[in-house]
């Protein structure tokens, strides 16, 4: 298992490019079991879960061709031959359960595995099985399966009320309704730009959508969907990530393809914290106001709340922060696991349910730590990018399926970072 030695050696200047989101490449990937038709993804960024999700598609009759260094893909589901997504590649990746919606949709029938994925919580898949039998399709769940099957006729158009945000469940229920009879909507709908990415995408092959970005979203159904050539949206969390850099060292960073409007209350709490952040013609540029980060609370929430995909992240740069900051998490009921990893740095937090308080110390220093999932992975990184002295993240495969290059985007700000591969 590979693992990344780091010193920490004062601030970082220089430029970051950032990828196309894993999280949007992740749902737009599936939108191909839409149709006949190809499908080309531009701007893909290249990590394992996408290599993951190639690897499910292509176990189901897709053709992926991974072009121009895996920033293209080509994917063309013309012939469908499996409508089972095997439990073998579901359980290394939640966002498998994406591929429901749209084959349940198109071929009328769908054997999902129940998914895996990091462990951050119990995150089940109710609210993606509710809003897909509202649609009418039949469910069974049998041998850790979700066994689904589409009413003679195809999905019927349904109005469908969650009952608590989920990026996933609208999805999936967003990517199906495409393709059912009459109208869908979806109330209480995630607003992440991921959502938005993929009802373009999907309008580009002829779908019928309205309200995407809004808590409402309307779909006409189509009978068919056809081809279309789309850019995966710049991801977020990696500019978020890369913004943290700058802060937490010191130096000044510009984020290539950075945009505000990804990531509006972030910057706001960087602001907060004493980080600006301006926006340039390429991106965003961010470095450290005067004297040391100022202590802020965050609480995560759906967008356009605070990420919790940057909570861990956040909590590195607030170990370092003048005064007591209060983190509440409130996605995910288990998502702490890097602060026992981060106290082992010399940061001072104390955990009592779904609330971190964390006492800024005036240097970390460096340890050996372990990744224990991908966010938690890639905040040890940054802490040890500020620390004193030499730190090994270990368990780095956590890391590789959702930053491409992390080394490389680095070591060219000046970072003293290596892979120790084993
Ligand atoms: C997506 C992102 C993930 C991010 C999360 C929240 C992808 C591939 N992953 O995950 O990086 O952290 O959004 O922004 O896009 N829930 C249920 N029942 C369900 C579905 C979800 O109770 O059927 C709960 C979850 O346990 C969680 C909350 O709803 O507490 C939000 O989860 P959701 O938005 O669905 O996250 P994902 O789509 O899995």
């Amino acid at each position: 298992m590979d693992s990344i030695l780091i010193k920490g050696n004062g601030p970082l200047n220089g430029q970051i490019a950032i990828a196309g989101a894993k999280n949007a490449c992740l749902t737009l990937m599936p939108a191909t079991l839409l149709t006949d038709a190809p499908l080309t993804l531009t701007n893909a960024p290249r990590l394992s879960d996408i290599r993951t999700m190639t690897q499910l598609l292509q176990s189901l009759g897709a053709e992926v061709a991974s072009l121009q260094g895996g920033q293209v893909l080509a994917l063309s589901s013309h012939d469908l031959t499996s409508h089972r997504a095997d439990y073998d590649i579901v359980r290394k990746m939640r966002a498998s359960i994406l591929v429901l919606g749209p084959m349940l949709a198109r071929a009328g029938e769908a054997i999902v595995s129940l998914p895996g994925g990091c462990a951050i919580g119990a995150r089940p898949v109710d609210l993606h099985l509710k809003a897909l039998e509202a649609m009418g399709a039949v469910l069974d769940l049998r041998d850790g399966y979700v066994h689904a099957k589409a009413p003679a006729g195809g999905l019927k158009g349904a109005v469908i009320d969650f009952p608590l945000v989920s990026v996933g469940a609208t999805e999936n229920a967003l990517m199906a309704a495409t393709l059912a009879k009459g109208t869908t909507v979806l109330k209480n709908a995630a607003r992440e730009p991921e959502i938005v990415d993929l009802a373009q995408c999907l309008r580009r092959m002829g779908a019928r959508i309205e309200g995407e970005g809004t808590e409402t979203i309307t779909i006409e159904g189509v009978t068919a969907l056809g081809g279309a050539t789309h850019a995966v949206v710049a991801d977020r969390i990696e500019l978020g990530t890369y913004m943290l850099v700058p802060a937490i060292t010191g130096g000044e960073v510009e984020c290539l393809g950075g945009r505000m409007d990804l990531v509006g209350a972030f910057a706001e709490k960087l602001d907060a914290a004493g980080v600006s952040v301006s926006e340039t013609e390429r991106g965003l540029k961010v470095s450290r106001k005067n004297g040391r980060i100022r202590a802020v609370d965050v609480v995560t929430e759906p967008f356009p709340g605070f990420p919790t995909d940057l909570q861990a992240q956040m909590m590195a740069l607030l170990c370092t922060a003048d005064g007591v900051s209060v983190l509440e998490e409130r996605i995910f009921e288990n998502r702490f696991m890097h602060a026992p990893e981060l106290t082992r740095m010399g940061a001072r937090i104390d955990v009592q349910g779904g609330t971190a308080t964390v006492t800024g110390v005036e240097k970390l220093k460096g340890a050996p730590v372990m990744a224990t999932d991908l966010r938690a992975s890639v905040s040890l990184i940054l802490a040890a990018l500020a620390a004193e002295g030499e730190t090994v993240v270990s368990r780095v495969y956590h890391l590789d399926r959702g930053y491409e290059k992390v080394e490389e985007k680095l070591s060219a700000c000046g970072a003293l970072i290596e892979r120790i591969h084993g």
